[in-house]
């Protein structure tokens, strides 16, 4: 194995408050003649919109038709209009879940086949059409990650893309963006965040790199998440989850996530839960197992969320556990599987799922075994 390590990010991080009015300028570097916008019913109908589209000063069609958790169909649709008019930059104005429609788009806009095709590692060789992706939530971090996951409908699973193609070239952070994000949407995306922080502090693939931006990104959510999501309109939290979002982002998208994501997948692929939510249902459960073997790591996350920690590094991982347990409590995210009427019956077929996303679970500090999975989620009911 080579001795080297490439951090992979967009082309260019715009973040602050004034972050829009690098827009137009970005349109002119590219020579873009029009523009095609993915986005959503709630982006629209919000308003929050309205603060691209008065940056813009090129003609532009819109789709705003991406439904929460998208499936590979809504990647299709796109593509076609896409083609209908001479359109020569694609702009994501969404949560994750348009954001990873406008990824695999422009991607996938010129290639042959099917988009089912390049599910997978580095199937996307090259991508041809400028992106540009504006953020609504601060959780996903897809505007810095060369990931996208859709929905594949008919297996009832969601299904990762990863390619360096889909790095989008501009991500342009706004804290303004997120202000008209739903309370819900705000407490799930947010812990979505927390999740990518955690787990890749803790991932096999992590990095000294990856590791300070997981750091900062927990002291950042631990702190402004609540604030956010108790003062919607507050700007300053707004604006440092909106950063904590993307560092977490460029966290995980080189450190990699595990098992927290591995089993959080099918419950979003069959219940059609939301990510953050499945995401929040797993991680104290799937902590505290996974705490074993790298204890001194929650000892540096327990500082990060600025608990009192003790010089046994097993206390910390309880306090760490237990603080996870509350956060997500406070946020009246909902706990357990049972209340999400989940059959108990289900839970075998769960863990055949869970245990199939090898893509994550090769990243987990503990090797889980299939009875592993099951008495996690047993755990989580
Ligand atoms: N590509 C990646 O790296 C990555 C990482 C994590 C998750 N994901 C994916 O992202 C998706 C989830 O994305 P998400 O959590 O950002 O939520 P989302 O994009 O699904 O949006 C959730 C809801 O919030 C609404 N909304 C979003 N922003 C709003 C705003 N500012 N004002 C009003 N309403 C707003 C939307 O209309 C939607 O109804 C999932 O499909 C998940 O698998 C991708
Ligand atoms: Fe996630």
């Amino acid at each position: 194995m080579p001795n080297l390590s490439i951090f992979k990010s967009a082309g260019r991080l715009v973040t602050g408050r004034d972050a829009l009015d690098s827009l137009q300028s970005a349109l002119e570097k590219m020579n873009a003649k029009r523009a095609f916008i993915i986005t959503d019913q709630g982006v629209m109908n919000s308003g929050t919109i309205n603060r691209v589209l008065e940056k813009l000063n090129i003609p532009f069609d819109i789709y705003d038709q991406v439904n929460p958790e998208p499936e590979l169909e809504q990647v299709e649709r796109c593509i076609e209009l896409f083609h209908l008019q001479k359109n020569d930059v694609l702009i994501a104005v969404g949560g994750g879940s348009a954001m990873d429609v406008a990824k695999c788009t422009a991607a996938l806009s010129d290639k042959p086949g099917t988009v089912r095709d390049y599910i997978g590692l580095d199937t996307i060789s090259s991508r041809n059409i400028p992106l540009i992706a504006i953020p609504t939530t601060s959780g996903t971090g897809s505007e810095v990650t060369n990931v996208a996951i859709l929905s594949d409908t008919a297996k009832q699973t969601k299904e990762g893309f990863v390619s360096e193609a889909l790095l989008p070239d501009i991500a342009i952070v706004s804290p303004y963006m997120s202000l008209t994000c739903p309370a819900s949407v705000t407490a799930a995306s947010g812990v979505d965040a927390l999740v990518h922080a955690v787990e890749s502090y803790i991932s096999l693939n992590r990095s000294e790199i990856t590791d300070g931006l997981a750091l900062k990104a927990i002291q950042l959510i631990c702190e402004f998440l609540p604030q956010a999501y108790a003062s919607p309109e507050d700007l300053t939290a707004r604006e440092k989850m909106a950063t904590a979002s993307l560092i977490a982002g460029l966290a995980f998208g080189n450190g990699g996530v595990g098992a927290v994501h591995a089993l959080a997948y099918p419950l979003g692929g069959k219940y059609k839960m939301s990510h953050g939510v499945s995401n929040a249902l797993m991680l104290p459960y799937v902590m505290k197992w996974n705490a074993q073997g790298c204890e001194e790591r929650f000892t540096d996350i327990a500082v990060a969320m600025r608990l009192e920690v003790s010089a046994d590094h097993a206390e910390n991982v309880q306090k760490v556990v237990a603080y996870l347990h509350d956060f997500c409590r406070n946020l009246n995210i909902p706990s357990g599987l049972k209340t999400l009427n989940i059959p108990f019956e289900d839970i075998p077929y769960l863990a055949e799922e869970a245990i199939n996303v090898k893509r994550l679970l090769k990243n987990n500090p503990r090797v889980l075994s299939l009875s592993d999975i099951e008495e996690i989620y047993r755990e989580a009911y």
